[in-house]
């Protein structure tokens, strides 16, 4: 049985208030930007390239209510984002995090045996001073502590308002990161559930082993560690041994080592958000039919009438606290690596132990159909 304990044990070494945004490294940020416009209701916001005096890259900021994005592109083999995207292709680089002050929370992980990528670094202009500092987490992704008490600006230092034509797309109401998921190697997990602890002082608050979630052929391994806010929230998977190659192998040979397996977006209407996001071309995984025979006696009551989830293919699970709805979107790249969930919750904390089952076997169909099985 999965293990859920609301208790709070860690500790706050420093100041995590939430996540500030997310970084891509893409191929050809201009066209992803159209993408994540277009399919995700995604709105421009600021942009920083040649024209703002960052020569070597371009960096787009989208955004939809508390959810950043920053999509970024390097302009030549020079830049080190190359040879990143060469490895593993489009992907998220960087799940930065707001802080008080980007230098005590960079030194005290390093403090603590963090790896540093670069300590607090400052950069100004006549809207003030913005800092930031990164730290190493799993596979070539990495922490930015974004400090900006001292900073007005719309963004950072020469970033400027970004303007694009208008495209048509309907609004999906997303409203923030839910969490964000790690895929890491066979035997890494508990190391990385130890770094969450050690390093950012977080607690273990959901265990799920292979006898909660497995298939015939394969199966997975889950730690979710939070803050004390509850409002970054980490869930950490491993392989687990199955018949076959389970799906997390196949982002671990595709994306050639561990990362961000998904961002889950929580919305506070989901049956609106799904269609929106459907209407827009989002593809989500196929929900077979048979899984809403006998809904409601799994979930018991829910407010939602039964015949527009099934035809949207939302997912429904309950726990103790309440329950939550949800549903995934299909790889968003050609490498089968990086995916999206849109959760809403009502009551539940959890992460929809009980529809991984059915989600496996949606996730095989299209393992299957790659060869990858
Ligand atoms: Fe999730």
């Amino acid at each position: 049985m999965a293990i859920i304990t609301t208790e709070w044990t860690g500790k706050e070494y420093f100041q995590i208030t939430e996540l500030d945004h997310i970084e891509f490294y893409v191929g050809n940020a201009k066209q992803a930007v159209h993408y994540y416009r277009s399919a995700f209701g995604m709105q421009p916001f600021a942009y920083a390239g040649p024209e703002t005096g960052q020569k070597d890259r371009v960096s787009y900021v989208l955004k939809q209510k508390k959810i950043f994005f920053v999509i970024t592109t390097p302009l030549s083999s020079h830049h080190p984002a190359t040879n990143w995207l060469a490895t593993h292709g489009d992907g998220v680089r960087d799940i930065a995090f707001k802080v008080d002050c980007a230098q005590t929370a960079h030194d005290s992980c390093v403090s603590r045996g963090a790896e540093s990528i670069h300590p607090s670094k400052s950069w100004g202009d006549s809207d003030g001073i913005y800092q930031k500092s990164a730290i190493k987490t799993y596979g070539d992704t990495i922490h930015s502590f974004v400090e900006r008490k001292a900073y007005n600006g719309l963004w950072a230092p020469r970033y400027v308002p970004l303007k694009l034509p208008t495209i048509h797309s309907e609004d999906p109401g997303l409203l923030l990161i839910d969490h964000i998921v790690g895929n890491v190697e066979e035997g890494k997990m508990n190391d990385w559930r130890d770094f969450y602890e050690n390093i950012f002082g977080f607690t273990n608050f959901v265990v799920f082993d292979e006898n909660d979630i497995s298939t015939k052929f394969s199966a997975l391994k889950s730690r979710v560690m939070r803050s004390k806010n509850w409002k970054v929230k980490f869930p950490i998977n491993e392989p687990a041994s199955g018949l076959k190659k389970s799906q997390i192998e196949e982002y671990l040979d595709f994306n050639e080592g561990p990362g961000v397996q998904h961002i889950a977006l929580l919305t506070d209407n989901i049956i609106k958000t799904i269609t929106a996001l459907r209407n827009n071309g989002v593809d989500f995984l196929y929900v077979p039919e048979t899984y809403y025979d006998g809904l409601s006696n799994r979930v018991g009551d829910i407010d939602e009438t039964l015949a527009p989830l099934k035809e949207l293919g939302i997912l429904v699970d309950r726990d103790d606290e309440g329950y939550l709805l949800q549903l995934f979107s299909k790889p968003v790249e050609d490498r089968p690596t990086l995916f999206y969930e849109i959760i809403q919750r009502k009551g539940s904390r959890g992460f929809g132990q009980g529809n991984f089952q059915a989600l496996f076997e949606s996730i095989e169909i299209e393992q299957e159909k790659r060869g990858n099985l």
